[in-house]
């Protein structure tokens, strides 16, 4: 058999396995994994290395419409870059309904932006809270096309969906065998909270904790299973933040309720008290749901080994600290209600996740590639295409370096942001080569491959 690329010598680690091997490759496909494989017609020596299917990422915002007054730092161009750099090879970015035209005309748009990726990728749909009939109908021409993961929100003024419309919601999509993403938080609590504080003067960003707190993702997360349950569908409850929401999720999940689960490095990662700060500063942490501090981050972790959560990801929302359309592009003292939540992370995921997880005894190798590819692949029906190192996968394959010490730095990131919620911290792994099909994008510090040659994946119904 005549390989292309076979990757020699490295320790192979899949979901359930972990052994030393080659791997070869052909025409951008894995063809053969063993030992001893022929010579290839080119090799790369993978003794000492790690060699993993490549990271899919299933929540980023890239090139969405402004929210207060902000713009999204990455387009596809440089999310891309940021994310190979960072071990991903599949992401998952949303389509966001563009001013004036329909959702469906709106992937339309997102499908040219996404023309300049590196890697391959495939959509999620951000539903907005408008007219019922409208969005049943643009639902069901989006599910007629193949894409089959819709998130809505149950907070964030334009966005917020009352119960009635979320059950149309889920019940269309679940009926159809689709995935409903949820973004778990009471917005009219955080209203009713936040005007309680600006109505004392607490303006200041310590307040945004205060105006979030657990009980409201908790009661959202509680209301979101039970809508499901009665509308017969298939729910992610995204970037859960708080011991409380975990719990609703066992409880689900204990009574057999099909509730799958997403948290993220932001919640993981403890930072101690980065949004206690009434400065600026703290905007550079500032997301939905707030990152909690206390003993969240460990119950988190305790949730993710013990298979509470299904998938990590980074929920990448790069808007720039610095500059006109930034996190003070609303306001020009710093407001807790008027700071556009979210923080980079598409490059830093997969190292933070290793080091905070794998390195530190918390999950398994295996954990590790089940929660950060193959299973995300498998839920949103892009398995075994990607998400594995199976013959006939996509050869989307990172190799890592198991002992390099890295100290985590803005200024060695790809991400067009200008911070990363993450400086100064350190990690002992990297990866240091990725490949797409087959092809080295990004090699010990050079980056190849052209912009525009990732793919949209078409997908499977999910697993
Ligand atoms: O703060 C966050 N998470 N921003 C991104 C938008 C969202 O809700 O996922
Ligand atoms: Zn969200
Ligand atoms: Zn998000």
């Amino acid at each position: 058999m005549r390989f292309d690329l076979v990757i020699r010598g490295g320790r192979i680690v899949t979901a359930s396995e972990a052994f030393i091997g080659d791997i070869g490759m052909r025409d951008g496909q894995i063809s053969a994994l063993g030992d001893s494989l022929p010579r290839g017609d080119d090799e790369i020596d993978a003794k000492g290395l790690l060699v993993l299917p490549g990271g899919v990422d299933a929540h980023c915002h890239i090139d969405e419409p402004p929210f207060l007054n902000a713009r999204l730092a990455d387009d596809f161009r440089s999310a891309s870059l940021s994310a190979a750099c960072g071990g991903t090879t599949t992401f998952m970015p949303f389509v966001n309904q563009v001013e004036g035209l329909t959702l469906s005309q709106s992937l339309g748009d997102y499908r040219a932006k996404a023309a300049g990726s590196l890697i391959d990728f495939a959509f999620h749909v951000i539903l907005k809270a408008d007219e019922t009939e409208v969005l049943k109908a643009d639902i069901d021409a989006l599910l007629a096309k193949g894409l089959t993961s819709f998130k809505l929100f149950m907070t964030y003024d334009g966005y917020q969906m009352e119960d009635g419309q979320i059950l149309e919601v889920m019940s269309r999509v679940g009926a159809a065998g689709g995935i409903v993403l949820v973004h778990a938080e009471n917005g009219r609590c955080i209203h009713w909270l936040g005007s309680r504080l600006v109505y004392k003067g607490k303006t200041g960003l310590s307040n945004f904790r205060a105006s979030a707190p657990q009980v409201v993702e908790r009661e959202a997360v509680h209301r979101a299973i039970a809508l499901a349950e009665i509308a017969d569908a298939r729910i992610m409850i995204v970037h859960v933040s708080s011991r409380d929401a975990l719990e609703q999720i066992q409880w689900a999940r204990a009574r057999g309720l099909p509730v799958l689960a997403e948290t993220c490095p932001q919640y993981l990662v403890d930072q101690g008290d980065r949004l206690s700060s009434d400065e600026w500063g703290a905007a550079k942490y500032l997301c939905s749901p707030p990152p909690r501090g206390g003993d969240n981050a460990e119950a988190l972790w305790k949730g993710v080994a013990d298979g509470a959560f299904d998938i990590l990801s980074s929920d990448h929302c790069p808007y720039r600290f610095e500059g006109e359309d930034g996190k003070r592009a609303f306001a020009s003292e710093p407001h807790f209600q008027q700071v556009p939540p979210g923080v980079p992370g598409l490059e830093t995921r997969l190292p933070l996740i290793f080091e905070h997880g794998v390195k530190s005894g918390r999950i398994s190798l295996n954990q590790f590639v089940a929660l950060t590819a193959t299973e995300p692949a498998k839920i949103y029906g892009l398995y075994p295409r990607k998400g594995s190192l199976m013959p006939g996968a996509d050869a989307d394959i990172v190799l890592w370096d198991p002992d390099c010490p890295t100290t985590i730095r803005h200024a060695m990131l790809h991400d067009a942001c200008d911070y990363t919620p993450y400086e100064g911290l350190a990690v002992s792994a990297w990866p240091v080569v990725t490949l797409s099909r087959g092809e080295k994008i990004w090699d010990r510090g050079w980056v190849s491959g052209a912009y525009g040659r990732g793919r949209e994946i078409p997908r499977q119904r999910a697993a």
